[in-house]
């Protein structure tokens, strides 16, 4: 695991939509794995302006996103296809075609999940993984618990982590109870990593993903057995963590 400290949320952004750049200018043909949250909210900006001034090309870039809600419909202003086209999609020359995620409102969500995870192995599989993480270690929508081996599936949502997401809504009673999101074992899958965190709150988090021993009650401890996992996250979010280098 290679650890890359930030100073703040920005200094984070920043580092990350480096990394990210530079993996689409060496591969433009490169298929990512994306997530939604607020931390990489400000990397999909940086992305942006980078993409007008200097022109990096995303035409040839393949998307597969973590999770989408449960029975929000994709135009809902809360359902991470909305999220994603504004945060990024509509902004840069990605094709449309070639950004997917998973149908929320398909008639028949296990086949869904099926479908999902067979597009993504059609299309060689994920190089990079984006990834957030939330306080309880859950990465995408895999909630403690889930197994090491899960491919994409659909999931109840914990009340802390729809709590947690309620911010984005109304109320917390409109926060969909399900999701459907890639496995861990979907993610551990892709060749290479890159989680982001900011702030104290992830600061146990991380160091239970960094410290903490393998186990399914926090699914994030999972990535230490990936051999290609970058972590970029803030003071704040490691200040449990020593780093030696950087
Ligand atoms: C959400 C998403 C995750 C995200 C996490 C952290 O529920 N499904 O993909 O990484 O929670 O979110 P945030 O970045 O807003 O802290």
């Amino acid at each position: 695991m290679k650890i890359i400290e930030a100073k703040h949320f920005d200094d984070m952004s920043l580092k990350a939509a480096q990394f990210m750049i530079e993996k689409v200018q060496r591969d433009p043909t490169i298929t990512l794995g994306l997530a939604t949250g607020g931390t990489p909210q400000k990397m999909y900006e940086l992305l942006i302006n980078d993409h007008r001034i200097n022109g990096t090309s995303y035409h040839q870039v393949t998307t597969f996103n973590l999770d989408e809600y449960i029975g929000l419909d994709r135009h809902d202003p809360n359902s991470y296809y909305t999220y994603m086209h504004k945060a990024l999609f509509d902004h840069i020359d990605i094709r449309d075609e070639q950004a997917f995620l998973p149908n929320g409102t398909a008639s028949n969500l296990n086949a869904e999940c099926e479908r999902y995870e067979a597009l993504i192995r059609q299309h060689g599989g994920i190089d990079l993984q984006v990834l957030g993480i939330g306080a309880n270690g859950h990465i995408g929508f895999n909630e403690p618990g889930t197994s090491f081996e899960s491919s994409t599936h659909i999931v109840k949502l914990t009340e802390s982590t729809r709590e947690a997401n309620a911010r984005y809504f109304n109320d917390l009673s409109e926060v969909p109870t399900e999701a459907i999101t890639m496995g861990i074992q979907s993610i551990m899958n892709a060749k290479e990593i890159l989680l982001l965190a900011s702030g104290k709150k992830k600061a146990d988090a991380l160091y239970q993903l960094i410290h903490g021993k393998v186990d399914e009650s926090f699914p994030a401890s999972v990535l230490q057995r990936h051999e290609q996992v970058t972590i970029i996250a803030d003071r704040e979010a490691l200040q449990k963590v020593a780093v030696s280098s950087n």
